[in-house]
């Protein structure tokens, strides 16, 4: 099997996790990294090495050695620097959330299509081992007909708080930084809602601190989800099917060793356990753009660009509900 060439482009914090979990992917090479500046590329390269270390993005994407690019930066400019990568037909993974809204998200997708290049949106939790599990008793029965989701995420940010968490035009706010993963898992269960109410209370830039949604569905199904940017959460979810109920106990979004099936009442408890991710968890969804990339594929058969496509309608829906704007709209 030939090595996929990666690139990063943005050498900030999730870049470094990434780059961290990429050793663990055996057909993965790290080959270039991309910084605004030389040094923050250089430095971060200390840490990771890479055989080609770029002081600007334009350099990064124009390196022929590299195959796919990893685009880490805020997601106010996801849309440009994703652009900017299918322009030199690079294949891309996008991180969350992937646009500021569908209109940009459309733009990247039809560009991807028209290049035949392969685009994937970064959400790794659709191929970590318990939503794996989970989505496998779902698909099985063991739940029944779904009929609630709740799910959550709230995390305090400590010091130094990252600017682009509250500045509109990186698309700051609880909603897009870590509300997209609940709002994702009700999508993904229960596919796109029939009704959509969400409030927000704002922080101090009118982005939004804290904002709670619920989406309801013709057949009866309900879902009710929150993040938070003021307070720390356990970050669960729990889905509550006619036969039986799945509970993530704390960080639903990332790697856990545990997940919780009940088929029936509360007394029904059967606890699943997974072995400890070897790293933060994203080889599952590098090893699995590999695997695309080995293919040819352009587009996961996973995480599909319809999907996405919907999870940014939704998005949308939701801020305009909740009067979160941003200049980008
Ligand atoms: N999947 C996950 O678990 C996860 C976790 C955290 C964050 N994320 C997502 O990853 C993305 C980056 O988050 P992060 O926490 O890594 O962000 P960050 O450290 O604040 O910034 C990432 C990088 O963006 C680049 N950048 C380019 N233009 C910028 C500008 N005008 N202002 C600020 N930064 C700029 C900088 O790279 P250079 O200066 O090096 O060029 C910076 O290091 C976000 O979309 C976020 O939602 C995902």
């Amino acid at each position: 099997m030939k090595k996929i060439r990666w690139g990063i482009l943005g050498c900030g914090r999730i870049a470094r996790k990434f780059a961290s979990d990429l050793r663990l992917v055996a057909d993965a090479e790290l080959v270039a990294v991309g910084a605004r500046e030389l040094s923050t590329a250089e430095s971060f390269a200390k840490e990771f090495p890479a055989k080609h270390v770029h002081g600007s993005y334009d350099a990064l994407v124009s390196n022929p050695e590299v195959d796919v690019i990893y685009v880490a930066t805020p997601h106010g400019l996801h849309h440009q620097h994703v652009l900017l990568c299918l322009q030199h037909k690079k294949a891309v993974l996008c991180e969350k959330a992937f646009a500021l809204n569908f209109r940009q998200a459309h733009e990247m997708i039809e560009l991807a299509k028209r290049q035949k290049v392969f685009l994937m949106e970064a959400f790794w939790t659709r191929l970590l081992p318990h939503y794996v599990k989970a989505k496998q008793l779902i698909e099985a029965g063991k739940v029944g007909r779904i009929k609630y989701f709740y799910g959550e995420f709230g995390f305090k940010p400590t010091a130094p708080v990252p600017a682009r968490l509250y500045e509109p035009a990186l698309g700051g706010g609880a909603l897009l930084d870590i509300g997209v993963y609940p709002v994702f898992m009700a999508l993904d269960l229960l596919g796109k809602p029939d009704s959509i109410d969400a409030v927000m209370t704002p922080a101090h830039t009118g982005v939004d601190e804290q904002c709670t949604v619920r989406f309801q569905y013709n057949d009866g199904a309900i879902a009710n989800l929150f993040c938070s940017l003021a307070t720390n959460l356990a970050s669960g979810g729990d889905i509550g099917g006619t036969e039986g109920r799945i509970r993530f106990t704390h960080r639903m979004h990332g790697p856990t060793t545990l997940l919780e099936y009940y088929s029936g009442t509360v007394d029904t408890c059967q606890t699943i356990e997974f072995e400890k991710a070897k790293g933060f968890g994203y080889e599952y969804e590098i090893s699995h753009v590999n695997e695309c990339l080995q293919n040819n594929y352009t587009e996961s058969p996973i995480l599909t660009h319809e999907f996405t496509l919907l999870l940014m309608q939704t998005l949308d829906v939701i801020r305009a509900k909740a009067g979160i704007h941003y200049p980008a709209d």
